[in-house]
């Protein structure tokens, strides 16, 4: 068994610690946290030094988790570590669906559940959150993160870095741009453009700031 290693040790990497340890795959998980040394744990996990640290503890017998919520963020820096020849494995809580003709990429997490159905395919770092549903052909490009409760409709498409809020719904066959915000509650019923923030039901931009 190898040992895992998470980056960042705030929220969502906890629920990326406590979800690792429901698989049982790893023998040891620990976390890197730039509030290292002030920080010595996160949860009920062991915080041995800061972020930038990784090359220090990460060997051929290390996966690595980046356990970052913001999604560029996230996506960097799982781009860095691969770079670096760190290995970032897919995380699927037990208790989770993800259909055997479904592909989700590395670094990925589907937490306790969480369902992704026939012929989906998730890129690498996106998270499907407590509870998320992806139902059947939808495409989430990396980086994509549906936060609880999201559920989407049949073949709908996200591009990379996109964020839906807590139990945003997608009405099948809708396309999302890249670097969108989905508001909390939202009902997503037309396809959005790159890099807005919508809210409400059904969803609309959120007017500039005059
Ligand atoms: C959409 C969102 C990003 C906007 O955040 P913000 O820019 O800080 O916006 P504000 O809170 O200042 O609100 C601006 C206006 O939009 C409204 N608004 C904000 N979020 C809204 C939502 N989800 N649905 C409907 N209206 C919303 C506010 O009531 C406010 O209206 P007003 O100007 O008439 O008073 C945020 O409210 C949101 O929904 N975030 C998702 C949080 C989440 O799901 N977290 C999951 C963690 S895992």
């Amino acid at each position: 068994m190898k040992n895992l290693l998470i980056i960042g040790g705030g929220g969502h990497g906890r629920v990326v610690a406590d979800c690792a340890q429901a698989c049982g795959r790893w023998r040891q998980i620990r976390f890197l946290d730039d509030r290292y040394p002030e920080l010595q744990r996160a949860g009920r996990w062991q915080v041995v030094g800061t972020s930038g640290e990784w090359p220090r503890f990460s060997d051929g017998q290390v996966d690595v988790l980046v356990g970052i919520g913001d999604n560029a963020s996230r996506l960097g820096l799982q781009r860095k570590l691969e770079d670096a020849g760190c290995h970032l494995p897919a995380l699927v809580h037990p208790r989770a669906w993800v259909s055997p003709d479904a592909s989700i990429g590395a670094g990925s997490v589907v937490f306790a559940g969480g369902m992704v159905n026939i012929d989906a395919h998730l890129g690498d770092a996106v998270i499907v959150n407590t509870g998320a549903t992806v139902d059947h052909d939808c495409i989430l490009a990396e980086g994509v993160h549906l936060s609880p409760g999201v559920h989407l409709g049949g073949n709908v498409t996200i591009g990379p870095r996109s964020w839906l809020g807590l139990g945003a719904v997608v009405r099948n066959g809708v396309v999302i741009g890249s670097d969108t915000m989905i508001g909390a509650g939202a009902a997503v019923v037309s396809d959005l453009a790159d890099g807005i923030t919508v809210v409400g039901v059904p969803a609309r931009p959120v007017p500039a700031d005059d």
